[in-house]
């Protein structure tokens, strides 16, 4: 509000201009309609609500987008992160991570110096925020580049944790990852970036909003649940590594990821799943551009990384069958030489 140029005080020392009218310094009800406002468009998953946005902000040849080396594919979904990149054929570089999944703030630096940005896309990996996130950001800012937060596993650490998702100019969700949901996605833009909004990019489908569930229950079940297998991974130490501490404040998991030291993690998942335990890895391939050679850490991870179940219907009776389950399993390929694998993490 500004400062209004003459006032006066009455009796009762109240402001009023010279034509007697009271000024209102506070009004009653909030009327800003841009203030705190996150527009938010619906789409039918996450990777079209990130081509979406490429799309709008639309990099030139000689301008990057920088992404982290650690991107997965499937055959079955493909990839993603990558596919809208490669789909509109934008150029692209990656930033390193280390073997904690942390970003190399060093190396995207160094790619910051060496060339032109126009998005830097930070992935909040299985709902957890990255320690350097602010740092990161904040290195964006100074070259003048977007950020996009990929929140595919974070929607909650954004919603109701708050942890995520305000920094940068805009982020994406993927309802289908953390809902019971067939479908959806959706691309949130921050107060302060309407610029970015070119409505005829925007293709809106009917989908349930987030807040018809209870997301802050499901939330504290999310969070209950990564504490509970923090505990119990606790004797499994020596074979099982949990790749962070349990969920700190704000964050609230997708899944819970651990690094499966000694036998192997794909004679693993299978024998979990075989046993009824829906166990995944994100990623078990990494995509062919982020290469062994340039990326040996990513590759790592990928061989070594399980993400076990948190999810809201998870009771704590079934995770304490899973983690026996997978004490069984683990004690069986032990004894099987050729699940053995050489270079545990
Ligand atoms: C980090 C990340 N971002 C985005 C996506 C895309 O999500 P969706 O399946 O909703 O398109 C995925 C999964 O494929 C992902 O793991």
């Amino acid at each position: 509000m500004t400062e209004p140029e003459k006032i006066i005080w009455n009796t009762f020392y109240l402001p009023i201009t010279y034509s007697g009218e009271l000024i209102v310094y506070i009004e009653k009800l909030a009327h800003q309609s841009n203030g705190f406002r996150r527009s938010c468009f619906t789409f039918t998953n996450a990777r079209s609500a990130f081509f979406a946005f490429l799309k709008a902000v639309l990099p030139q040849a000689d301008e990057k987008v920088l992404l982290p080396a650690y991107i997965g594919w499937s055959s079955r979904e493909g990839s993603g992160v990558f596919d809208p990149i490669a789909e509109l054929g934008l150029s692209y570089a990656f930033y390193k991570v280390d073997r904690r999944l942390h970003i190399d703030l060093d190396h995207l630096e160094q790619l910051f110096q060496t060339h032109k940005v126009k998005v830097l896309v930070l992935i909040h990996y299985f709902g957890y925020v990255d320690p350097n996130y602010v740092k990161a950001i904040k290195l964006a800012r100074s070259y003048g580049a977007l950020v996009l937060e990929d929140e595919a596993h974070a929607m909650l650490t954004d919603l109701v944790g708050g942890a995520s998702g305000r920094l940068g100019d805009a982020c994406i969700f993927s309802l289908h990852k953390m809902l019971p949901l067939k479908e959806g996605g959706m691309l949130v833009v921050n107060s302060g970036q309407e610029s970015l909004l070119n409505s005829e990019l925007w293709a809106e489908i009917h989908l349930p909003s987030p807040w018809e569930y209870d997301i802050k229950e499901i939330s504290h079940r999310r969070c209950q649940n990564a504490e509970l297998l923090s505990q119990l991974l606790e004797p499994l130490r020596d074979e099982v590594e949990p790749l962070w501490d349990k969920p700190q404040a704000g964050e609230v998991p997708q899944t819970y990821p651990v690094l499966i030291r000694n036998v192997s993690r794909d004679q693993l998942y299978f024998a979990m799943n075989q046993a009824g335990f829906g166990v995944v890895s994100l990623y078990h391939t990494m995509i062919e551009q982020i290469t062994l050679e340039e990326f040996p850490v990513s590759h790592q991870l990928a061989r070594h990384i399980l993400n076990l179940p948190v999810h809201q219907d998870v009771e704590s009776d079934a995770l304490k069958v899973m983690v026996n389950q997978l004490a069984e399993c683990i004690k069986f390929l032990s004894a099987t030489t050729n699940s053995k694998i050489a270079g545990g993490v």
